[in-house]
């Protein structure tokens, strides 16, 4: 059983990775961290607690974390009018969040974990600068982390946030790159692999007549804010990134990938470029699995199903 703590910016495909790990018995979640990213840090805390509270696993803690960039200076998602979920798309609940800042919480449970020998894994899946605070403030967190599975990244799927960067690493670049150079073992979900699995308007459907609240208010949140781009995948359906990671932890047989060194272009007008030498042309060790592929099929199934296990409760 993994023992995993999610790193997001709520966010909507942020949501449905979030209800899947609720959903999921390989998963033990000690806790949401919660970054600025898609939306300002108060929207993103918001946005959790109410994900969070529409299941009644108040159990799970929602910590607050840092709330912009290390360096450059603060930019949101594509799709920054999410704002602060409406209430007619995700029901408002008393949840709050927990008392201790979001990087003071990856410390504490990180140096533990280490302690007692049983590592955490992190799924990252925004802005990395509440992982690389931790990272920098105390090192020795590195040795209490399994893996850090991070959706981050594009190395042949361009043209996504700019004409070079994904999203994750444009927001915070710097953030990224600590990340990338820590040591800790990575596993990377870029564009290229997560725009492999398009979800479409059945498959909404079944969120929201199998998932009780929780996939209905999937369904409101998808059908919202559309991600399809018929243009873009030739296809209709859009993309569910963040729950890629999730997925993985489930079946890691969905996805092939490889080695890889990553990396971030930190300055000018490619910054928050992701390079992947899978080819070893560089002189520096490899420092992660690099998704490129996925079982589309097996993906969409399985998120339907663990989506669906909220219908139950
Ligand atoms: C990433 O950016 C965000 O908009 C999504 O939530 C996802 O984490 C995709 O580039
Ligand atoms: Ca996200």
């Amino acid at each position: 059983r993994h023992r995993v703590i999610i790193d997001t910016d709520p966010g909507v495909d942020d949501a449905a990775a979030i209800l899947m790990a609720l959903a999921s018995p390989e998963i033990d979640l000690l806790g949401l961290t919660i970054v600025a990213g898609n939306v300002p840090l108060a929207d993103t805390l918001a946005n959790a607690c109410r994900i969070v509270g529409l299941t009644g696993r108040t159990d799970v803690p929602v910590h607050g974390g840092v709330a912009g960039p290390l360096v450059r200076d603060q930019v949101y998602g594509k799709y920054a009018r999410i704002g602060a979920f409406a209430e007619d798309l995700v029901a408002r609940s008393d949840f709050s969040p927990a008392g201790e800042h979001a990087v003071h919480f990856l410390v504490r449970t990180a140096r533990a974990a280490a302690a007692a020998a049983e590592p955490i894994t992190i799924c990252a899946i925004g802005p990395m600068t509440n992982i690389a605070l931790a990272l920098i403030q105390h090192p020795d967190v590195a040795r209490g982390i399994r893996e850090i599975v991070s959706m981050s990244g594009a190395f042949t799927a361009l043209g996504h946030r700019t004409p070079w960067a994904e999203f994750n690493v444009y927001a915070d670049p710097h953030a990224a790159e600590i990340v990338f150079r820590s040591g800790v073992p990575l596993t990377i979900m870029p564009l290229d692999m997560t725009f492999q699995a398009l979800f479409t308007a059945d498959h909404f459907a079944r969120f929201r007549d199998q998932g009780g609240k929780p996939g209905r208010a999937l369904f409101n949140l998808f059908t919202t804010f559309d991600r399809s781009d018929v243009n873009r995948f030739g296809r209709p359906g859009g993309p569910i990134h963040d729950a890629t990671t999730v997925a993985f932890l489930v079946r890691p047989e969905l996805f092939t990938g490889r080695k890889a060194t990553v990396g971030t272009q930190l300055t000018g007008l490619t910054m928050g470029y992701t390079y992947a030498d899978f080819y070893q042309k560089m002189d520096r060790a490899q420092n992660a699995k690099v998704m490129t592929g996925v079982d589309e099929q097996g993906f969409i199934d399985l998120l339907i199903e663990r989506i669906a296990r909220h219908g139950d409760t």
